[in-house]
Parts: structure tokens; C-alpha cells; sequence
């Protein structure tokens, strides 16, 4: 048998194919199944020994050559072909660029970095914990038992499982079981604010099933209730950037504080708008609930690993979805949550416009 002519042809033909699909019929037409290489590897079971001896290296050698060619060959096309790709799509690079579209920080990102900016000024640092938070943490430890009512279904979003430790599991309804969390993981004194996502199953116009609040903390020896009003008094001043800001503090009630305030802010209509500033006891104006307060219940800081006869403080807790709406005066809650880009562009702000206090933390829209 001639394998030396059989081979010649084969690389020749190879050489020549000019396309991966011509390529990929030879290599069926040589090496596939039914290929004549394949053949001749086929014919060798049928020879004697000595026979065997002298052709098989011969065949081996033809298919090892074929294979390489054939290889070498794709190679070549597929070089080829990606040049002449580059060479045809060419950019030109004196046109203009298009216009990129611009993103904008969201006025809950844009507040909560207010808050953060305003607070750090206090010495607070930023405190998290998790969403999906277990029943001791939201509810048990901040004072409020098995039966409390705020535990109910219809208030609260439950999980079907419990966790390891046999807690239920629910998405935490406030921020305050990160005073919890604070207070375990780094002990007192300290000095914490705590943004973040809540959820209540609470639907309409101005409720959503999920918003945002924020958290302060402060514990430490000989706290009292003058400290709560300052630093109350002094972040809603600079978070409204203006010095008129009157506060009214009514008692109230929470499970997690004792005792517990509520503060209103004063404020008049303009325009339709609420503008917040003067007394609400002023002609033209109103009070208006702004937050949750109160000094650290006795039960709460125990349930913090702290001793309660040594160490005290106060917390409060405010909306962020509502200071966005009073400073900035949107008036639909739901549509903070619509993602709809009109909405963000014309109420969010520039990436670029980071809060500062020298600044002023409001940017101006
Ligand atoms: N957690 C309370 C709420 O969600 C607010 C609050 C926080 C009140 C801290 C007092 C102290 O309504």
C-alpha cells in the first residue's frame, strides 16, 4: 500500500481547504468513522506480525501527520478570519460619544448619609443587624413578651421556620433590636445610630409594607433625659438647616423605654407644603410627630448583658421615608418605592454631591 501517496494527497487537500467547513469534511473524509485512515487502522487486525511490525508505524505516522495538518490548518482559518474582522470594524474615534444615562443616589441613601454625617459630628458611630431578625431580639429582649400585641400576625411578617436556636424568625418590625445587638457585641459606653430597612404588614398611602428607620443609642453613666433633648434638638436642627426648629416632648409609651416620649416638631403650610419650624402653638402652625423616645428601660439593658444599676441611656427611633418627605418635600410615600426613573431624577441627588456639615448636609433640589 502506498501510504506516502495517500498522505500527500491528504496535506495537499488540507492545505487547500479554504473554509472551516471544507476542513471539517476532511477531517470526516480521513479520520472520522468510516474515514479511510480509520480504514487502514481497520485492516491491520487482518495482517500477520511480521507485516503488522512494518505497517503499523507507517499508518500511525500517516494519521499523527493528518491530525497535525489538520489543526494547524483551523489555526490558520480561524487567524484568518479574525483579522479580517479587524480590519473591517474599525471605531471613529473623532465622533462624539453618546450620551451615557447618569444615575442618582435615592433620597432614603441620601438622607441616611445625612443622618450619618450629622451624627458622627456627635461621636455616634453606625451601627447594623440583619433584616430577618428572631423574636427574642425584636421583641422579648426590648421588653415586649409573648403576649404583646405588636407579636401578632397581622402585624408582623412571620417565617415558617425557626433557627437553630428554636427562635422564631420574622423580618424585624423597627430598628431597635440593633440596641440589643449593640449592647452585647461591644458593651458600654457607647454611642450608636442604626439605619436600615423595617417591615409591617401595613399597606395604604402612607404606610408600606417595607420603610426605613433610624436607631440612636446612647448608654452610658449618669444619662438623663436633658441629653435625649439636646442631641434631639440639636440633629433636627441641622438636619433642617434651620435654627427656629421647636420641639414638643409628650409623654408616652413604649415597652423599651421608661420613660418614653414622643416629640413633635412645629410647622406651617406653605403652599400646600409643610414647612417645618417655629412653634406649633404659633398662628399658622401645627405640631406634627417626628419620633419615638424615651431612656433605656431597666429590662432592656440587662437583656443587653449590662448592668442596669451601673449603667443607663436613652434611644429613639424616627422615621427616614418621613424626614425625606418633610425636607424634600414629596407628598406620596409609595412612590419612594416605584423605581420609576422620572420620579428619581427629579428628587435625587448627584452622586458626586456628597453630605457634609461645612456644607450644609442638605443639598438643595
Ligand atoms: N421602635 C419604635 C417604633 O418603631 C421607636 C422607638 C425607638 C421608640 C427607640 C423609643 C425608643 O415605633
Amino acid at each position: 500500500m502506498d501510504h506516502a501517496a495517500t498522505g500527500q494527497e491528504a496535506l495537499s487537500r488540507i492545505a487547500g481547504a479554504d473554509d472551516l467547513d471544507t476542513l471539517e469534511s476532511l477531517r470526516v473524509e480521513f479520520l472520522g468513522k468510516q474515514g479511510s485512515i480509520s480504514g487502514l487502522l481497520k485492516t491491520l487486525g487482518k495482517l500477520d506480525p511480521e507485516a503488522r511490525k512494518v505497517e503499523g508505524p507507517r499508518i500511525h505516522a500517516l494519521r499523527e501527520s493528518v491530525s497535525e495538518a489538520l489543526a494547524a490548518r483551523k489555526d490558520a482559518l480561524e487567524t484568518a478570519a479574525l483579522d479580517a474582522r479587524l480590519a473591517s470594524e474599525t471605531i471613529d474615534l473623532s465622533l462624539p460619544a453618546p450620551e451615557a444615562p447618569r444615575g442618582s443616589v435615592h433620597p432614603i441613601s441620601q438622607v441616611m448619609d445625612e443622618l450619618a454625617e450629622i451624627f458622627a459630628d456627635m461621636g455616634f458611630a453606625v451601627a447594623t443587624g440583619p433584616e430577618i431578625e428572631d423574636d427574642w431580639h425584636n421583641f422579648t429582649a426590648l421588653n415586649m413578651p409573648e403576649s404583646h400585641p405588636a407579636r401578632a400576625m397581622h402585624d408582623t411578617f412571620y417565617f415558617p421556620d425557626r433557627n437553630e436556636g428554636g427562635r422564631e424568625m420574622l423580618l424585624r418590625t423597627h430598628t431597635s433590636p440593633v440596641q440589643i445587638r449593640t449592647m452585647l457585641s461591644q458593651g458600654a459606653p457607647l454611642r450608636v445610630i442604626a439605619p436600615g430597612r423595617v417591615y409591617r404588614s401595613d399597606s395604604d398611602a402612607t404606610h408600606t409594607p417595607m420603610f426605613h428607620q433610624i436607631e440612636g443609642l446612647v448608654i452610658d453613666k449618669g444619662i438623663h433625659l436633658g441629653h435625649l433633648k439636646w442631641t434631639l434638638e440639636t440633629f433636627l436642627k441641622a438636619y433642617f438647616e434651620r435654627d427656629d426648629i421647636v420641639l414638643r416632648l409628650r409623654p408616652s409609651y413604649f415597652p423599651f423605654t421608661e420613660p418614653s416620649i414622643e416629640v413633635d416638631v412645629g410647622y406651617s403650610n406653605e403652599g400646600g407644603r409643610r414647612v417645618v419650624g417655629g412653634s406649633g402653638d404659633a398662628p399658622g402652625h401645627a405640631w406634627m410627630e417626628v419620633l419615638g423616645s424615651g431612656m433605656v428601660n431597666r429590662h432592656v439593658i440587662a437583656a443587653g448583658g449590662l448592668d442596669p444599676d451601673e449603667w443607663q441611656g436613652f434611644a429613639f427611633g424616627t422615621g427616614v421615608d418621613r424626614l425625606a418627605m418633610l425636607k424634600y418635600g414629596m407628598d406620596d410615600l409609595r412612590a419612594f418605592f416605584d423605581g420609576d426613573v422620572r420620579w428619581l431624577s427629579h428628587y435625587g441627588f448627584s452622586a458626586l454631591d456628597v453630605p457634609t456639615l461645612s456644607g450644609g448636609v442638605g443639598t438643595p433640589v
